[in-house]
C-alpha cells in the first residue's frame, strides 16, 4: 500500500488560514466593516459572543506567524485577502493601507521561501455590498471582478496562482439558506442565486487574473455522499444531495453546465438568475487547478421534512473530532477517485486546500500540547491521498487547516484546528506536537524523493 512518503517529488506542502479568522485589527488601516463584523455582533449568533475583533492579532503579528511557517519548511501558504481592507465599501479605488498590508505579507512569505497562494474571498463581504443584496445581487459578481483587478495589479507580479472563492457551497448554505453564518439570511432554496452569482464572480475574476497571466483556482468544499441504504429512495436522495453540495459548484466550472436540480423543483436557470452567456463566463477556458477542501463524507437518506428532497443520516462506528465531525480518511481517496471518474480529462490538477480537525487541545503544565488525535487524523488522510495518487489522480499539494487556532465562525474560539496553540488572552503561540510531526514529515518526504 502506498503511503504519504510515496507522494510525488515536487509535491507542495502548505497550511491554510483565512483573514477574518486570524487578522483582528478590524478598525485599523482604513478597513471597512464586513458581514462577519455585523453578524458576530448579533446576540446569539456566535458561541459565547466571540468575534473576530482581535482573533489571533495576525495583522500585527504576521512576522512571528511567518517565522512559524518557515520553521515548518513549507512550500506554500494559503491565506485570504479581506475585501473590506482593500475596498472598505466594496466599490471605488483601493485603500492604499489595505493593499500595503498584503504587500508586506507577500514579501515576508517570499523572504521565507514560501509561495503565497491567496484566496480573494473567504466569506468576509464588505457590509456595504450586503446592504445592496450581497451575493443575491448580480452586481456583486461585477464588484468582485473590480476588486480582483485592484489586488492583482498590486500583487500579481509576485503571486503566480490565485484562488477566487472559498467554499461557495458552505457560504450559500450557511450564510444565505440557513442563516447560521454571516450574513445570516435564512432563505432556504431562495438562496440559490447566491450560488450562481458567486460562480459568475469567479468567472469574471478569473478573466482578470488570466489577463495578468496568472493561474486560476477555486477552493470547493466537497464530500463523498453515501446513501443511507440501497433502497431506491435513499439512493435518489443521495444523488439529489450530491448535485447540491458537489456538482452545483463543480459541473459549471469543468463541464460548463449546471447539474439536474429537478429534485429541488429548480430548472437549469436556477430559478431565473442564469442569463444567456453566463455559463461560458463561469467556465471560461478552464481552471488551472481545483482546490479541494475535505473534512468528512456525508450520509444521506430519504427526506423526513417535506421542504427538501433529502435528510442527513448519522455515520456510526467511526471516531469523531471535537466538533463531532466523523473521521473517515479513506473518504478523501474515495472523493478524489470519484472526481477523476466523473470528470475524466476535464479534471485539472487537484490541490488539497483544506483538511484538518479540531481537538480539545490544552496547554499542559510542561508547556506542550500533545495533540495525538490531530497527528493520527493528518497521517490517515495523507496516506489516503497517496493511495488516490497511486490510483491515477493528479494531486499537486496539501495545505492543512490550519496554522493557528483561530476564530471558527459560529463556534467562536471553541474549536481549535491549529498546528500551533494560541492563548487568546496573551496571544502566545505554542507549537503543538502536530507541528513537529508535520515539519518532520515534510523533511522526510523531501529526503526520500530526492534520493
Ligand atoms: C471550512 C472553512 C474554514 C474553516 C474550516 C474548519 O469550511 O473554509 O474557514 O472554518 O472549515
Amino acid at each position: 500500500m502506498p503511503d504519504r512518503l510515496d507522494l510525488p517529488a515536487g509535491f507542495r506542502w502548505g497550511v491554510s488560514t483565512a483573514a477574518y479568522q486570524i487578522e483582528g485589527a478590524v478598525d485599523e488601516g482604513g478597513r471597512g466593516p464586513s458581514v462577519w463584523d455585523v453578524f458576530a455582533a448579533r446576540p446569539g449568533a456566535v458561541r459565547d459572543a466571540h468575534t473576530g475583533r482581535v482573533a489571533c492579532d495576525h495583522y500585527h503579528r504576521y512576522t512571528e506567524d511567518i517565522a512559524l511557517m518557515r520553521g515548518l519548511g513549507l512550500d506554500g501558504y494559503r491565506f485570504s485577502i479581506a475585501w473590506p481592507r482593500v475596498q472598505p465599501t466594496g466599490a471605488g479605488p483601493a485603500n492604499p493601507a489595505g493593499l500595503d498590508f498584503y504587500d508586506r505579507l507577500v514579501d515576508a512569505q517570499l523572504a521565507a521561501g514560501i509561495t503565497p497562494l491567496p484566496t480573494l474571498f473567504h466569506w468576509d463581504l464588505p457590509q456595504a455590498l450586503e446592504e445592496e443584496g450581497g451575493w443575491l445581487a448580480r452586481d456583486t459578481a461585477h464588484r468582485f471582478a473590480d476588486y480582483t483587478a485592484l489586488v492583482v495589479d498590486r500583487l500579481g507580479d509576485r503571486v503566480p496562482a490565485w484562488i477566487t472563492l472559498n467554499e461557495p457551497f458552505v457560504h450559500m448554505v450557511y450564510g444565505y439558506a440557513l442563516g447560521i453564518h454571516a450574513p445570516g439570511r435564512a432563505l432556504m432554496l431562495d438562496a440559490l442565486p447566491a450560488a450562481h452569482h458567486q460562480l459568475l464572480g469567479h468567472g469574471l475574476a478569473a478573466a482578470v487574473l488570466r489577463e495578468h497571466g496568472r493561474e486560476v483556482m477555486i477552493a470547493n468544499n466537497l464530500t463523498p455522499v453515501w446513501p443511507a441504504s440501497e433502497a431506491d429512495e435513499d439512493v435518489a436522495a443521495a444523488a439529489a444531495y450530491d448535485a447540491l453540495h458537489n456538482r452545483l459548484f463543480t459541473d459549471p466550472l469543468l463541464l460548463g453546465s449546471y447539474p439536474d436540480l429537478s429534485a429541488f423543483g429548480v430548472g437549469a436557470d436556477l430559478g431565473g438568475c442564469v442569463r444567456p452567456g453566463d455559463l461560458e463566463l463561469v467556465a471560461g477556458p478552464g481552471l488551472d487547478g481545483l482546490g479541494v477542501n475535505y473534512y468528512n463524507p456525508t450520509r444521506i437518506g430519504a427526506p423526513t421534512d417535506p421542504g427538501l428532497p433529502f435528510a442527513e443520516a448519522p455515520i456510526e462506528g467511526v471516531p469523531r473530532t471535537a466538533f463531532g465531525w466523523p473521521v473517515v480518511p479513506d473518504g478523501l481517496r474515495e472523493l478524489l477517485v470519484g472526481l477523476r471518474k466523473s470528470y475524466g480529462t476535464a479534471l485539472p490538477p487537484v490541490t488539497i486546500t483544506e483538511n484538518g480537525c479540531s481537538v480539545a487541545d490544552e496547554l499542559g503544565p510542561d508547556g506542550t500540547v500533545p495533540d495525538r488525535p490531530r497527528i493520527d487524523y493528518l497521517a490517515g488522510h495523507l496516506d489516503a491521498l497517496a493511495e488516490a495518487v497511486a490510483e491515477g489522480v493528479d494531486v499537486r499539494g496539501y495545505f492543512t487547516w490550519s496554522l493557528l487556532d483561530n476564530f471558527e465562525w459560529a463556534e467562536g474560539f471553541t474549536q481549535r484546528f491549529g498546528l500551533v496553540h494560541v492563548d487568546f488572552d496573551t496571544q502566545r503561540r505554542t507549537p503543538k506536537a502536530s507541528y513537529t510531526w508535520y515539519r518532520d514529515l515534510i523533511v522526510a518526504h523531501r529526503t526520500c524523493r530526492t534520493r
